[in-house]
C-alpha cells in the first residue's frame, strides 16, 4: 500500500509525514500521482492534435500538470503556507490533468466541473471528492468561505465579458479568509506569438472575446469561447470585490508555459471590522474630548 492509499484508508495521519522542503513536495508529486488518463479528456485530445506521438502527448500532459501544481506549492511556501494543512478546490478541473498532482500534497482536494463524468473520474480514479458546478454563478454562494486555495486553470480564458465578472465574484466567494484564489488568463503577449499581427496594438482593448472552443460541441461557443484580457482589466475586476487583495501576476512562462496566472488573497473581514471599530471608537472619544472642552470654554 502506498502512502496515499494509507492516508485515504485512515490508517495514517497525513500530518506525520510533512515534507521539509519544496523539493520533497515535488518528489512526492512525482512518485505518488495516479497516471491514468481518461479517454474523454479534452485537454489530452487537444494536446494529441499538436504532437505526433502518444509518448510526446503524455509527456506534455503530465509535465504541464506537474509544473502547475509544483509552482502553486512554491508560491504557498513563499507566503509561509503549508499545502499539507490546506483544503484545495480545483474548480473547472476537467479530467484532473493538474488535480492529480495536488492529491498527495494537500490536506484535502475537491474537484468541481460541469460534467458528471468528470466528477465520477475524480472519485473513482483519483479517490477524491467532487461536485458538479451549477450552470449559474449564484449557485456557488452555498459554498461561501469553504476552501483555503481555489485553483482555476483555463476557465476565465473562455468566458464572455457578460459572465466573466459574475463567475469571478462567485468563485472568489468560496475562498476562506486569508486564503487564495489562483486563476489563469490569456495575455496579448501570448496571442502575438500564436497569431502575429492579428491583435495589433492599435486594436488593443482590455477584453476581447471570440467564439471558438475545443469541446467539439459539448459546450456552446457563446458561453465558452476564447478571450484575451489585460492586467488592467483583471486588477479592476479584483478591486470590485471588496475583500480581494491583488497579490501578484505571473506572466506566461513563469508559472505556466502559456497562460498568465493571477493570485488574489481574501482579506480578513473580521480584522477589517476591528480596525474600523477601533478607528470609530478613537474618533468618538476625540469628539467627546472636543465637546467637553467646548462646554468648559462656554461655562468659563
Ligand atoms: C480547458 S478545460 C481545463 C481543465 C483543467 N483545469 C486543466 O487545466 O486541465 C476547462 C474546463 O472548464 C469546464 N467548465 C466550463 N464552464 C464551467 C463552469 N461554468 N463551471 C465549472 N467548470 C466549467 C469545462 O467543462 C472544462 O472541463
Amino acid at each position: 500500500m502506498d502512502m496515499n492509499t494509507l492516508i485515504k484508508s485512515g490508517e495514517m495521519e497525513r500530518t506525520l509525514e510533512q515534507p521539509a522542503s519544496i523539493r520533497d513536495f515535488a518528489s512526492i508529486m512525482r512518485s505518488e500521482t495516479v497516471q491514468t488518463i481518461s479517454p474523454q479528456c479534452e485537454m489530452y485530445r487537444f494536446a494529441s492534435s499538436r504532437f505526433s506521438t502518444d509518448a510526446e502527448t503524455r509527456d506534455y500532459y503530465f509535465e504541464t500538470g506537474f509544473e502547475l501544481a509544483n509552482n502553486l506549492c512554491e508560491f504557498l511556501k513563499e507566503v509561509g503556507t503549508n499545502p499539507y494543512q490546506e483544503d484545495l478546490l480545483d474548480y473547472a478541473a476537467g479530467y484532473g490533468r493538474v488535480t492529480r498532482y495536488f492529491v498527495p500534497v494537500f490536506k484535502s482536494v475537491t474537484a468541481a466541473d460541469i460534467a458528471e463524468d468528470m466528477i465520477t473520474f475524480h472519485s473513482q480514479t483519483l479517490g477524491i471528492e467532487g461536485w458538479i458546478s451549477p450552470p449559474d454563478p449564484a449557485g456557488l454562494r452555498a459554498r461561501t468561505d469553504r476552501y483555503d486555495v481555489v485553483f482555476v486553470f483555463s476557465l476565465f480564458t473562455h468566458l464572455p465579458r457578460d459572465t466573466w465578472s459574475k463567475w469571478l465574484a462567485a468563485i472568489f466567494s468560496m475562498v476562506k479568509e486569508n486564503g487564495y484564489l489562483v486563476f489563469s488568463t490569456h495575455s496579448y503577449e501570448l496571442f502575438e506569438l500564436i497569431a502575429p499581427g492579428k491583435f495589433d496594438a492599435k486594436h488593443k482593448r482590455d477584453f476581447v472575446f471570440w467564439e471558438a472552443n475545443e469541446t467539439e460541441g459539448r459546450l456552446p461557443t457563446s458561453a465558452y469561447g476564447c478571450n484575451i484580457v489585460t492586467e488592467k482589466f483583471v486588477r479592476k475586476e479584483l478591486s470590485r470585490l471588496k475583500t480581494a487583495e491583488f497579490i501578484r501576476r505571473y506572466r506566461k512562462g513563469e508559472f505556466d508555459r502559456y497562460h498568465d496566472i493571477y493570485i488574489a488573497r481574501k482579506k480578513c473581514e473580521s480584522a477589517r471590522q476591528n480596525i474600523a471599530q477601533t478607528q470609530l471608537s478613537g474618533e468618538s472619544s476625540m469628539l467627546n474630548k472636543l465637546f467637553s472642552l467646548f462646554s468648559k470654554m462656554r461655562s468659563g
